[in-house]
This record gives structure tokens, C-alpha cells and sequence, in this order.
């Protein structure tokens, strides 16, 4: 099967990924984050892409994510692996910690969110009960055990729109809600992969409490910090997790 990742903030580059190239996929839906790199990954080929530009400048409500996740399903991809930055909201989310949700709520807007919306022959709804491939979190557990990498195996990913940060009051609503943690890149990515068939599931990692948890303020020093430590976790998890698949 073929794999890709998506790498979020902190994750531009793959190191130990040997490229073997870039490959430029203009699509109908616009241009994706950049070329798609492909390469050897522990043994095995993959490719990447940096959900946010090589340069990191794409900030998350302007990414294309029809782009992104059309350019690889042109590509042949069926198991897509996406890397994200969270908030964490409930106590086991700890700074620097990884988790593998299993459900989302979604709370962006204005996105191109899918691709059954012109010439249509007929009105199409998928399935997205369990919005993440439950055979792909199941290989990102089992990788995480085996890296001795203590991660949060389940939780509720709440997608706001960003750019900025959530009130206290906001993430109290969240909360409340049933949000575990919070980040600004899940929707519409995972609904996409959904309606084009390919396989996905994502691997969070803690950078802050979420606003007014845990501190007044939230320093973008300690998000940086953070995310650092929670990167070097991703790193082993996908030594471990890219051979399995
Ligand atoms: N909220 C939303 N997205 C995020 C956060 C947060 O606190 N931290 C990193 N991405």
C-alpha cells in the first residue's frame, strides 16, 4: 500500500526520509502546500508533503486541503498519516505528549471541505461516523507501545479556524463540548481522505495547554518548546509505525 505523510507545524522536513525526488501535481481544486517529496523512509517508500509550505507560510485556514489530499490520491496513496500541532484540554493532554483521537468535532468554516459539491450527477454523503481509519490508529498504538512513548490512545479533536489561539471561555465551551484537544488543521482534512477513499489517521501532539487551563497566557516560546520534545516522539513513532504498514 502506498503512504504518505502530512507534516504539520514542526514537522516540515522528515529527517532520515533519503529523497529521491520532488514532484510538482497541479490539481482541479488549485495548487497543494507544495511539491510532493518522495523518498525511502526506514526501508520503505513514502511520500511527504508540509501541510503549511516547505517555508512554513501557509497559515491553517488558507491551506488547501482539496489540493493536498487530491494530489496524493493522484499519486496513489491509501494510507495517509497526518501530523499535527494540538491544545491540550483534558488533564491526560500534557505538553509535549502524543495522541492518536479517534473522533472529531468540527468548528471551521470556509473551507473547501469537499469534493462533492459541482457537477454532480447525483447528491453524495459519505460515512463518517468514525471519522479516522481504525486499522491505521491501531498501527500508530501498537508503534507508540513499542517506542515505549506513553501516548494518549483516544480522544476528541475539536478543529477550530484559527489562526488565533481560543478564549478561556471558548475552551471551556469546548470542553464542555467533549473536545479532548485542540487544533486547527483536522477538518477538513480528514473528511476529504474519506470521500476519496484513502485510509487516514492522525497523530497529535500536545504544544500548550489550551487557553486558561493551566496558565494566564499562552507564550509562543513554550508552544515552541513544547512541540520540539513532542516532534522528537513522532520521530520514533514513525520509525516504528512506517516499516508495520
Ligand atoms: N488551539 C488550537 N490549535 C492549536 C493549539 C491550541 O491551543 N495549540 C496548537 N494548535
Amino acid at each position: 500500500m502506498t503512504v504518505a505523510i502530512i507534516g504539520g507545524t514542526g514537522l516540515t522536513t522528515l529527517r532520515n526520509l533519503e529523497i529521491t525526488h520532488r514532484e510538482v501535481v497541479h490539481t482541479p481544486f488549485g495548487e497543494p502546500s507544495g511539491p510532493i517529496t518522495h523518498g525511502v523512509f526506514h526501508g520503505r517508500e513514502v511520500m511527504f508533503v508540509a501541510r503549511h509550505g516547505y517555508g512554513h507560510n501557509i497559515p491553517p485556514h488558507r491551506v488547501n486541503y482539496r489540493a493536498n489530499i487530491w494530489a496524493l490520491r493522484h499519486l496513489g496513496v491509501e494510507r495517509l498519516i497526518a501530523v499535527a500541532a494540538v491544545g491540550g484540554v483534558s488533564d491526560a493532554m500534557t505538553p509535549g505528549r502524543i495522541a492518536v483521537p479517534d473522533q472529531i468535532i468540527d468548528y471551521t468554516w470556509g473551507r473547501g471541505h469537499t469534493y462533492f459539491e459541482d457537477d454532480l450527477t447525483q447528491v453524495t454523503h459519505v460515512d463518517f461516523t468514525h471519522p479516522y481509519s481504525e486499522d491505521l490508529r491501531e498501527a500508530m498504538i501498537v508503534s507508540a507501545r513499542a517506542a515505549n512513548l506513553d501516548a494518549v490512545e483516544q480522544g476528541t479533536y475539536g478543529a477550530t479556524q484559527g489562526p488565533r489561539l481560543e478564549t478561556a471561555a471558548e475552551v471551556r465551551k469546548l470542553q464542555r463540548d467533549g473536545c479532548d484537544m485542540l487544533g486547527m488543521t483536522g477538518m477538513p482534512e480528514a473528511a476529504l481522505a474519506r470521500e476519496l477513499e484513502i485510509s487516514y489517521a492522525a497523530c497529535a501532539v500536545v504544544a500548550n495547554w489550551a487557553a486558561g487551563l493551566r496558565s494566564d497566557v499562552i507564550s509562543m516560546d513554550e508552544i515552541e518548546a513544547n512541540l520540539k520534545v513532542g516532534m522528537d516522539a513522532v520521530r520514533l513513532l514513525l520509525a516504528e509505525l512506517i516499516p508495520r504498514l
